[in-house]
Formats: C-alpha cells, structure tokens, sequence
C-alpha cells in the first residue's frame, strides 16, 4: 500500500526562498520595470494640458519633408487624450463645463483605458506578482503567508466586463482618429486630399493592437460564446460559435496583445508628443497637399 503524500508540501520561508533553481525572478522584474515605466509616463503626459495632437499650427504637407497636416477638424491625436475632451469649448461642442478646465483632456477618459488594463485578467497576474509579492512567484516564498483571494477592495476587479464595453466603444472613436488623420485641408482655398503619414500609420498600428487585445479579452471570449450549448445550427456552425473561435485566437495571445498594445499606444503618444515639440517631422509618405 502505497504512503500518501502530505500537503502541503515543506516551503523554504523568507522573502523568495526557494528550492527552484530556474531564474524565476527575471519575469516579475522585467514586468515590474516595464509596467513601471507604462505607468509613470502615462501619468506624467496624463497631467499634460497641451501637445497631444498634430494640427494646422505645424505647417502644410509638401512632398515628404514637411509635417502632416490637417485643418477643419482633421488631426493627428494621441490615444491618450481620445476622445479629446476640452472643457467649454464650444466649438468643438464640449460639454463638460469651463470650471473643470483645470484638469487635462486625459483625466477625463483615461479611467476607462487604465480600468480595462488594470481589471484585465492578465494584467492582475502580472502586477500581483511584480508589485505587491501575492505571490511572488510559483513555489517562491513571499513576505506574507495569508491569502485573501480578490475580496475586499480587490471586489472592484469584477468590473472588468464593463471596462470591457468601454474599451470596445474606443476602437470605433480611435479608428476614427485614423481617419482623421488622412484627411487633408487648405484652409485658404478649401482644397480636400487625402494622405498617409507616419503619424498615421502609427494610429493604425495603435488600433490593431487594442483590437487585438480586445477581441482575446476573456470577459469577450464569454460575451460572444458563454452560457450557450448549441454550436451548430442544421450541422452548421453557428454564428456565436464562429465569433468564440474568433476571440479564442486571439486569446491564446491575450499576454502578447496586452503587452504590445500597452507599449504601441505610448509609442503612439510619444512620437506625437515629439512632433509637437519639434524634434520630428510627421513626415507625409503618400498624398497630402
Ligand atoms: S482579460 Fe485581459 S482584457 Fe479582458
């Protein structure tokens, strides 16, 4: 008869003792030097008031050393500050009164994004580990032995399906964005053409990737397959079924998506951010004026 095993097993204790002999803790260092540095600049641009979009103010197109340039509601905006909310500004048809001018256009929205990635499933295991050591790594030890689960404050994860309404309601505003941005105007004689610069082709990228990481989001893998036992319609797939397939690919990659959107959408403010400052020019590679 064979002996039983008994659980739980002997744990070296002390903060990451442990008997694994792999370098387990390059990931959770990585990512916290990573996720600090996403959240540190996009709090510092999140306070910014000014330079967040590429208009007429920079100069007309002219083949390809000039700066991409819209008027008459056309831009080059950055994620971060879409929708672009700019208090009692009435012809841009604000709503949000002058007295709230004193925050910047990304506090306005930017919960909605940082809700989504900070509720997100993959996320949770990466910052629980990176930041606050529960745990800190897989048969590691940690500072703490008790475990609580997502209770308490942490309840406010379960609003991740929400978040995730919001954030698939940004894909049609930020396509648009796109748009935008190859739309182009002179003002003086009225003269309509359309462009591609870089800037936009960095929008686009910007809007794969967050689709890509919304589409795999597990709160939207449920929404379009969960709670049904029918996958077949007259032997054919059905239609929810066919949209599960399509959100499971992507989510097998959820961690890739998530990863690459977060950096895409900072790179897509940053170079915004220097082009307004003058260091680059949004050069124009097709089109314009
Ligand atoms: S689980 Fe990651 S975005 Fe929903």
């Amino acid at each position: 008869m064979s002996q039983g095993v008994k659980l739980p097993l002997p744990m070296k204790k002390g903060l990451g003792a442990t008997d694994r002999v792999d370098d387990w803790w390059k990931g959770p260092t990585a990512m916290a030097a990573y996720l600090g540095i996403m959240i540190v600049y996009a709090t510092w641009r999140g306070f910014m008031e000014a330079d967040f979009w590429i208009f007429e103010d920079f100069g007309r197109s002219a083949g390809t050393q000039t700066m991409a340039i819209e008027s008459e509601g056309s831009h080059v905006l950055s994620p971060l500050f879409s929708p672009l909310v700019l208090p009692g500004e009435n012809e841009l048809g604000s709503m949000v009164p002058l007295a709230l001018a004193w925050m910047s256009p990304a506090m306005f929205i930017l919960i909605f994004p940082a809700g989504f990635r900070g509720t997100c499933y993959y996320y949770r295991k990466a910052y629980y580990r990176a930041f606050m050591q529960q745990p800190t790594g897989c048969a590691v030890s940690k500072p703490w032995n008790e475990y609580s689960g997502e209770t308490g404050l942490l309840l406010v994860q379960n609003l991740h399906r929400y978040f995730l309404y919001a954030a698939i309601a940004y894909l049609p505003i930020l396509s648009y964005d796109v748009w935008l941005s190859v739309n182009f105007h002179d003002v003086a004689s009225h003269a309509h053409s359309y462009g591609v610069s870089v800037g936009s082709l960095v929008l686009a990228a910007n809007v794969i990737a967050l689709s890509g990481y919304t589409f795999g989001c597990h709160a939207f893998r449920h929404l379009v397959g969960g709670g049904s036992d029918l996958w077949t319609e007259n032997s054919r797939p059905t239609l929810r079924y066919r949209m599960w397939r399509f959100s499971t690919w992507f989510n097998e990659y959820h961690k890739e998506w998530a990863l690459y959107s977060l950096f895409i959408v900072m790179f897509a403010d940053l170079y915004i951010y220097a082009c307004t400052m003058g260091w680059l020019t949004d050069i124009v590679l097709w089109g314009g004026l």
